[in-house]
Protein backbone atom coordinates (compact mmCIF):
# COMPACT_ATOMS: atom_id res chain seq x y z
CA UNK A 1 0.00 0.00 0.00
CA UNK A 2 1.22 3.25 -0.58
CA UNK A 3 1.03 4.87 3.01
CA UNK A 4 1.78 8.83 3.92
CA UNK A 5 3.93 8.81 6.93
CA UNK A 6 4.01 12.46 8.34
CA UNK A 7 6.75 13.54 10.36
CA UNK A 8 8.76 10.37 8.40
CA UNK A 9 12.19 12.30 9.42
CA UNK A 10 11.93 11.91 12.78
CA UNK A 11 12.57 9.04 15.19
CA UNK A 12 9.40 6.86 15.13
CA UNK A 13 8.60 8.10 11.32
CA UNK A 14 11.39 7.32 10.10
CA UNK A 15 11.93 3.70 11.38
CA UNK A 16 8.43 3.11 10.47
CA UNK A 17 9.20 4.37 7.26
CA UNK A 18 11.91 1.87 6.72
CA UNK A 19 9.81 -1.12 8.29
CA UNK A 20 6.96 -0.28 5.55
CA UNK A 21 9.45 -0.22 2.98
CA UNK A 22 11.05 -3.73 3.98
CA UNK A 23 7.16 -5.24 3.94
CA UNK A 24 6.76 -4.41 0.70
CA UNK A 25 4.65 -1.27 1.03
CA UNK A 26 5.42 2.51 -0.57
CA UNK A 27 5.95 5.34 2.09
CA UNK A 28 5.41 8.67 1.24
CA UNK A 29 7.47 10.90 3.89
CA UNK A 30 6.16 14.04 4.78
CA UNK A 31 8.35 16.27 6.94
CA UNK A 32 9.38 19.80 7.36
CA UNK A 33 12.64 19.81 9.33
CA UNK A 34 11.31 21.56 12.22
CA UNK A 35 12.69 18.98 14.55
CA UNK A 36 15.00 16.31 11.95
CA UNK A 37 17.52 16.82 9.62
CA UNK A 38 17.03 16.40 6.15
CA UNK A 39 20.29 13.63 6.20
CA UNK A 40 17.95 11.62 7.55
CA UNK A 41 16.13 11.05 4.29
CA UNK A 42 19.15 10.15 1.84
CA UNK A 43 19.94 7.43 4.70
CA UNK A 44 15.86 6.14 4.41
CA UNK A 45 16.24 6.34 0.75
CA UNK A 46 19.41 3.71 0.78
CA UNK A 47 17.62 1.43 3.41
CA UNK A 48 14.35 1.67 1.20
CA UNK A 49 16.61 0.82 -1.73
CA UNK A 50 15.08 4.32 -3.19
CA UNK A 51 11.61 2.93 -2.68
CA UNK A 52 9.93 5.82 -0.92
CA UNK A 53 9.09 9.50 -2.18
CA UNK A 54 9.87 12.61 0.12
CA UNK A 55 8.15 15.76 0.38
CA UNK A 56 9.03 18.75 2.58
CA UNK A 57 5.93 20.16 3.58
CA UNK A 58 4.17 21.68 7.34
CA UNK A 59 0.70 19.15 7.95
CA UNK A 60 -0.71 22.54 8.85
CA UNK A 61 -0.04 23.55 5.64
CA UNK A 62 -3.67 22.46 3.72
CA UNK A 63 -2.75 23.48 0.10
CA UNK A 64 0.29 21.76 0.54
CA UNK A 65 -0.73 18.77 1.62
CA UNK A 66 -3.65 18.44 -0.52
CA UNK A 67 -1.58 19.13 -3.93
CA UNK A 68 0.72 16.00 -2.52
CA UNK A 69 -2.18 13.57 -1.55
CA UNK A 70 -3.40 14.76 -5.07
CA UNK A 71 -0.06 13.75 -6.61
CA UNK A 72 0.37 10.35 -5.04
CA UNK A 73 -2.70 8.83 -3.77
CA UNK A 74 -2.19 7.79 -0.56
CA UNK A 75 -4.33 4.56 0.63
CA UNK A 76 -3.25 5.30 4.37
CA UNK A 77 -2.16 8.27 7.02
CA UNK A 78 0.73 7.02 9.94
CA UNK A 79 0.48 10.54 11.37
CA UNK A 80 3.81 11.31 13.69
CA UNK A 81 4.16 15.11 12.97
CA UNK A 82 4.00 16.78 16.37
CA UNK A 83 5.55 17.99 19.22
CA UNK A 84 6.52 15.81 21.89
CA UNK A 85 8.30 17.58 24.75
CA UNK A 86 5.99 18.22 27.89
CA UNK A 87 8.17 20.77 29.65
CA UNK A 88 7.86 23.25 26.30
CA UNK A 89 4.40 22.39 26.07
CA UNK A 90 4.18 23.95 29.62
CA UNK A 91 5.88 27.39 28.25
CA UNK A 92 3.85 27.17 25.05
CA UNK A 93 0.90 25.47 25.09
CA UNK A 94 -0.82 27.30 21.94
CA UNK A 95 2.21 26.57 19.97
CA UNK A 96 1.33 22.87 21.13
CA UNK A 97 -2.37 22.89 20.48
CA UNK A 98 -1.62 24.96 17.00
CA UNK A 99 0.54 21.91 16.11
CA UNK A 100 -0.33 18.80 17.28
CA UNK A 101 -4.12 19.34 17.03
CA UNK A 102 -3.90 22.08 14.07
CA UNK A 103 -2.16 19.32 11.82
CA UNK A 104 -4.53 16.64 12.83
CA UNK A 105 -7.43 18.28 11.95
CA UNK A 106 -6.08 19.35 8.45
CA UNK A 107 -4.96 16.12 7.57
CA UNK A 108 -8.93 14.12 8.99
CA UNK A 109 -10.41 16.80 6.79
CA UNK A 110 -8.30 15.97 3.72
CA UNK A 111 -8.61 11.82 4.37
CA UNK A 112 -12.04 12.50 3.59
CA UNK A 113 -12.05 14.45 1.16
CA UNK A 114 -9.69 12.01 -1.12
CA UNK A 115 -11.45 9.29 0.41
CA UNK A 116 -8.05 7.77 2.30
CA UNK A 117 -9.17 4.88 4.30
CA UNK A 118 -6.96 3.94 6.63
CA UNK A 119 -5.36 6.64 9.81
CA UNK A 120 -3.26 5.48 12.26
CA UNK A 121 -2.66 8.01 15.23
CA UNK A 122 0.60 8.05 17.45
CA UNK A 123 -0.66 8.65 21.11
CA UNK A 124 0.94 8.10 24.38
CA UNK A 125 0.97 6.14 27.52
CA UNK A 126 1.02 10.36 29.07
CA UNK A 127 -2.97 9.55 28.51
CA UNK A 128 -3.16 7.13 31.72
CA UNK A 129 -1.16 9.46 34.17
CA UNK A 130 -0.59 8.31 37.22
CA UNK A 131 -2.09 4.78 36.84
CA UNK A 132 -4.31 3.28 39.92
CA UNK A 133 -2.96 0.04 38.72
CA UNK A 134 0.01 -1.87 37.15
CA UNK A 135 0.70 -2.93 34.02
CA UNK A 136 -2.25 -0.75 32.35
CA UNK A 137 -4.71 -2.18 29.86
CA UNK A 138 -6.12 0.11 27.03
CA UNK A 139 -9.50 0.20 29.38
CA UNK A 140 -7.51 1.99 32.07
CA UNK A 141 -9.32 4.81 33.12
CA UNK A 142 -7.68 8.29 30.60
CA UNK A 143 -6.55 10.74 33.83
CA UNK A 144 -6.64 14.77 33.88
CA UNK A 145 -3.78 15.89 31.50
CA UNK A 146 -0.60 16.82 33.35
CA UNK A 147 0.50 18.95 30.30
CA UNK A 148 -0.48 20.39 27.39
CA UNK A 149 1.09 17.91 25.24
CA UNK A 150 -0.74 15.46 27.31
CA UNK A 151 -3.71 17.04 26.25
CA UNK A 152 -2.63 17.07 23.10
CA UNK A 153 -3.24 13.01 22.67
CA UNK A 154 -5.78 13.31 24.73
CA UNK A 155 -7.82 15.31 22.17
CA UNK A 156 -6.64 13.69 19.41
CA UNK A 157 -7.96 10.55 20.63
CA UNK A 158 -10.83 12.50 21.21
CA UNK A 159 -11.54 13.43 17.49
CA UNK A 160 -11.11 9.80 16.33
CA UNK A 161 -13.79 8.72 18.62
CA UNK A 162 -16.17 11.16 17.63
CA UNK A 163 -15.71 10.44 13.79
CA UNK A 164 -16.37 6.86 14.84
CA UNK A 165 -19.60 7.26 16.80
CA UNK A 166 -20.64 9.94 13.74
CA UNK A 167 -19.76 6.77 11.41
CA UNK A 168 -16.97 8.37 9.07
CA UNK A 169 -16.23 5.89 6.36
CA UNK A 170 -12.57 5.48 7.97
CA UNK A 171 -10.89 2.98 9.73
CA UNK A 172 -8.26 4.17 12.40
CA UNK A 173 -5.94 3.32 15.44
CA UNK A 174 -5.31 4.64 18.48
CA UNK A 175 -1.21 3.29 19.12
CA UNK A 176 -0.27 4.64 23.03
CA UNK A 177 3.19 4.42 22.49
CA UNK A 178 5.47 3.84 26.07
CA UNK A 179 9.28 4.69 25.99
CA UNK A 180 10.57 4.01 22.29
CA UNK A 181 14.43 3.84 22.70
CA UNK A 182 17.35 2.34 20.28
CA UNK A 183 17.87 2.47 16.28
CA UNK A 184 17.93 0.70 13.26
CA UNK A 185 20.12 -2.27 13.43
CA UNK A 186 21.96 -0.45 10.25
CA UNK A 187 22.75 2.27 12.54
CA UNK A 188 22.13 4.60 9.36
CA UNK A 189 18.83 6.22 11.30
CA UNK A 190 17.99 6.79 14.82
CA UNK A 191 17.37 9.02 17.26
CA UNK A 192 18.33 12.17 17.03
CA UNK A 193 17.71 14.66 19.23
CA UNK A 194 18.36 18.61 18.57
CA UNK A 195 19.75 19.97 21.35
CA UNK A 196 20.08 18.78 24.71
CA UNK A 197 18.23 15.38 24.91
CA UNK A 198 14.95 15.81 27.32
CA UNK A 199 14.61 11.81 27.28
CA UNK A 200 16.78 9.07 29.16
CA UNK A 201 18.05 7.22 26.63
CA UNK A 202 19.70 10.12 24.44
CA UNK A 203 21.08 11.41 27.53
CA UNK A 204 22.80 8.11 28.41
CA UNK A 205 24.89 7.82 24.50
CA UNK A 206 25.91 11.27 24.68
CA UNK A 207 27.15 11.42 28.47
CA UNK A 208 29.07 7.56 27.00
CA UNK A 209 29.83 9.23 24.20
CA UNK A 210 31.76 12.26 25.99
CA UNK A 211 29.18 15.33 24.81
CA UNK A 212 27.85 15.26 28.05
CA UNK A 213 29.66 15.48 31.61
CA UNK A 214 26.98 13.23 33.26
CA UNK A 215 23.56 11.73 33.49
CA UNK A 216 21.40 13.29 36.39
CA UNK A 217 18.73 10.54 37.40
CA UNK A 218 15.99 12.37 38.73
CA UNK A 219 14.62 11.33 41.71
CA UNK A 220 15.84 8.48 44.07
CA UNK A 221 13.16 8.32 46.51
CA UNK A 222 9.95 6.67 44.74
CA UNK A 223 8.36 4.10 46.10
CA UNK A 224 10.14 1.42 43.75
CA UNK A 225 12.46 -1.33 44.15
CA UNK A 226 15.43 0.33 43.82
CA UNK A 227 14.09 4.35 44.87
CA UNK A 228 14.31 5.32 40.75
CA UNK A 229 11.23 5.48 38.52
CA UNK A 230 10.16 2.60 36.15
CA UNK A 231 8.93 2.77 32.70
CA UNK A 232 8.38 0.23 29.78
CA UNK A 233 11.50 0.80 27.14
CA UNK A 234 10.62 -0.75 23.60
CA UNK A 235 12.63 -1.12 21.08
CA UNK A 236 11.95 1.21 17.97
CA UNK A 237 11.92 -1.39 15.52
CA UNK A 238 9.56 -3.31 17.10
CA UNK A 239 7.30 -0.51 17.76
CA UNK A 240 7.57 0.34 13.90
CA UNK A 241 6.93 -3.32 12.96
CA UNK A 242 3.19 -2.32 14.60
CA UNK A 243 2.91 -0.06 12.87
CA UNK A 244 3.48 -2.58 9.64
CA UNK A 245 0.81 -4.64 11.26
CA UNK A 246 -1.85 -2.10 12.48
CA UNK A 247 -2.21 -1.01 8.69
CA UNK A 248 -2.39 -4.72 7.82
CA UNK A 249 -5.17 -4.93 10.27
CA UNK A 250 -7.01 -1.97 9.07
CA UNK A 251 -6.53 -3.66 5.41
CA UNK A 252 -7.87 -6.87 6.34
CA UNK A 253 -10.69 -6.35 8.98
CA UNK A 254 -14.02 -7.24 7.15
CA UNK A 255 -16.03 -4.73 9.39
CA UNK A 256 -15.43 -1.32 10.48
CA UNK A 257 -12.70 -1.10 11.99
CA UNK A 258 -12.00 2.21 14.04
CA UNK A 259 -10.51 4.46 16.66
CA UNK A 260 -9.27 1.20 18.31
CA UNK A 261 -7.17 1.44 21.19
CA UNK A 262 -3.31 -0.40 21.06
CA UNK A 263 -1.16 -0.64 24.19
CA UNK A 264 2.68 -0.80 22.32
CA UNK A 265 4.96 -1.56 24.99
CA UNK A 266 7.24 -4.37 26.22
CA UNK A 267 5.31 -5.16 29.06
CA UNK A 268 7.94 -4.60 31.38
CA UNK A 269 9.15 -2.08 33.40
CA UNK A 270 12.02 -1.43 33.87
CA UNK A 271 14.08 1.54 36.59
CA UNK A 272 16.53 4.14 35.19
CA UNK A 273 19.17 2.59 37.51
CA UNK A 274 18.99 -0.87 35.49
CA UNK A 275 18.65 1.20 32.41
CA UNK A 276 22.20 2.60 33.14
CA UNK A 277 23.36 -1.10 34.68
CA UNK A 278 22.61 -2.35 30.93
CA UNK A 279 24.11 -0.05 29.01
CA UNK A 280 27.30 0.16 30.90
CA UNK A 281 27.15 -3.86 30.17
CA UNK A 282 26.43 -3.73 26.59
CA UNK A 283 28.64 -0.59 25.70
CA UNK A 284 31.54 -1.20 28.13
CA UNK A 285 31.76 2.20 28.79
CA UNK A 286 31.09 3.31 32.56
CA UNK A 287 28.61 5.86 32.65
CA UNK A 288 29.14 9.56 34.51
CA UNK A 289 26.12 10.01 36.78
CA UNK A 290 24.84 11.44 39.89
CA UNK A 291 21.15 11.54 41.49
CA UNK A 292 19.48 14.75 41.12
CA UNK A 293 15.84 16.02 42.42
CA UNK A 294 12.43 14.00 40.86
CA UNK A 295 11.70 16.18 37.92
CA UNK A 296 8.45 17.56 37.71
CA UNK A 297 5.52 15.58 36.14
CA UNK A 298 6.99 12.54 36.35
CA UNK A 299 5.30 9.68 37.37
CA UNK A 300 7.11 7.07 39.78
CA UNK A 301 6.47 3.87 37.44
CA UNK A 302 4.27 2.90 34.38
CA UNK A 303 4.10 -0.39 32.02
CA UNK A 304 1.93 -1.69 29.80
CA UNK A 305 -0.37 -4.75 29.43
CA UNK A 306 -0.08 -5.21 25.66
CA UNK A 307 -1.78 -8.40 24.83
CA UNK A 308 -4.66 -6.74 22.79
CA UNK A 309 -1.79 -6.09 20.38
CA UNK A 310 -0.55 -9.49 20.44
CA UNK A 311 -4.48 -10.85 20.62
CA UNK A 312 -5.60 -8.76 18.06
CA UNK A 313 -2.18 -7.69 15.83
CA UNK A 314 -0.46 -10.53 15.98
CA UNK A 315 2.60 -8.20 17.21
CA UNK A 316 5.03 -9.53 20.14
CA UNK A 317 8.26 -7.56 20.62
CA UNK A 318 11.62 -9.44 19.31
CA UNK A 319 13.79 -7.25 20.59
CA UNK A 320 15.30 -6.70 24.70
CA UNK A 321 16.56 -3.57 26.55
CA UNK A 322 19.93 -4.70 25.28
CA UNK A 323 19.24 -5.11 21.68
CA UNK A 324 17.82 -1.44 21.83
CA UNK A 325 20.78 -0.36 24.37
CA UNK A 326 23.39 -1.37 22.25
CA UNK A 327 21.43 -0.61 18.69
CA UNK A 328 21.60 3.05 20.81
CA UNK A 329 24.72 3.06 21.49
CA UNK A 330 25.87 2.27 17.83
CA UNK A 331 23.90 4.65 16.47
CA UNK A 332 25.65 7.56 19.04
CA UNK A 333 28.86 6.11 17.84
CA UNK A 334 27.82 6.43 14.21
CA UNK A 335 26.81 10.00 14.17
CA UNK A 336 29.61 11.11 16.57
CA UNK A 337 31.17 13.75 14.58
CA UNK A 338 28.34 14.64 11.86
CA UNK A 339 27.67 17.89 11.53
CA UNK A 340 24.36 17.04 13.05
N1 LIG B 1 15.41 10.51 33.26
C1 LIG B 1 16.52 10.75 34.05
N2 LIG B 1 17.46 11.61 33.56
C2 LIG B 1 17.37 12.20 32.34
C3 LIG B 1 16.24 11.93 31.54
C4 LIG B 1 15.27 11.09 32.03
O1 LIG B 1 16.63 10.24 35.16
O2 LIG B 1 18.28 12.97 31.99
C5 LIG B 1 14.37 9.58 33.76
C6 LIG B 1 13.01 10.24 33.88
O3 LIG B 1 12.89 10.91 35.11
C7 LIG B 1 12.10 9.03 33.73
C8 LIG B 1 12.86 8.10 32.78
O4 LIG B 1 14.21 8.54 32.84
O5 LIG B 1 11.95 8.39 34.96
C9 LIG B 1 12.38 8.20 31.35
O6 LIG B 1 12.36 9.56 30.97
P1 LIG B 1 12.16 10.01 29.45
O7 LIG B 1 12.22 11.50 29.42
O8 LIG B 1 13.08 9.25 28.57
O9 LIG B 1 10.71 9.50 29.12
P2 LIG B 1 9.32 9.86 29.83
O10 LIG B 1 8.82 8.59 30.39
O11 LIG B 1 9.38 11.02 30.70
O12 LIG B 1 8.54 10.37 28.56
C10 LIG B 1 7.91 9.53 27.69
C11 LIG B 1 7.74 10.20 26.33
C12 LIG B 1 6.75 11.33 26.43
C13 LIG B 1 5.50 10.89 27.13
C14 LIG B 1 5.84 10.30 28.47
C15 LIG B 1 4.64 9.78 29.21
O13 LIG B 1 8.99 10.71 25.86
O14 LIG B 1 6.43 11.73 25.12
O15 LIG B 1 6.70 9.20 28.27
O16 LIG B 1 5.00 9.36 30.50
F1 LIG B 1 4.66 11.92 27.35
Amino acid sequence: MRIAVTGGAGFIGSHTAAALAEAGHYPIVIDDFRNSKPFIIDRLKTLCKGKLSFHEADCNDRDKMAGIFEKEQPEGIIHFAAYKAVGESVRHPLMYYRNNVGSLLTLLELQKHYGIEHFVFSSSCTVYGVPDELPVTESSPVKKAQSPYGFTKQVGEQILFDLQSASTPMRSVILRYFNPIGAHSSALIGELPLGEPENLVPYITQTAAGIRKELTIFGQDYETPDGTAIRDYIHVMDLAEAHVRAIAWLAESEEKASAEVFNLGAGRGSSVKEVVATFEEVSGVKLNYRYGPRRPGDVPAIYANADKARKVLGWAVQRTLSDALRDAWHWQQQIHGLPV
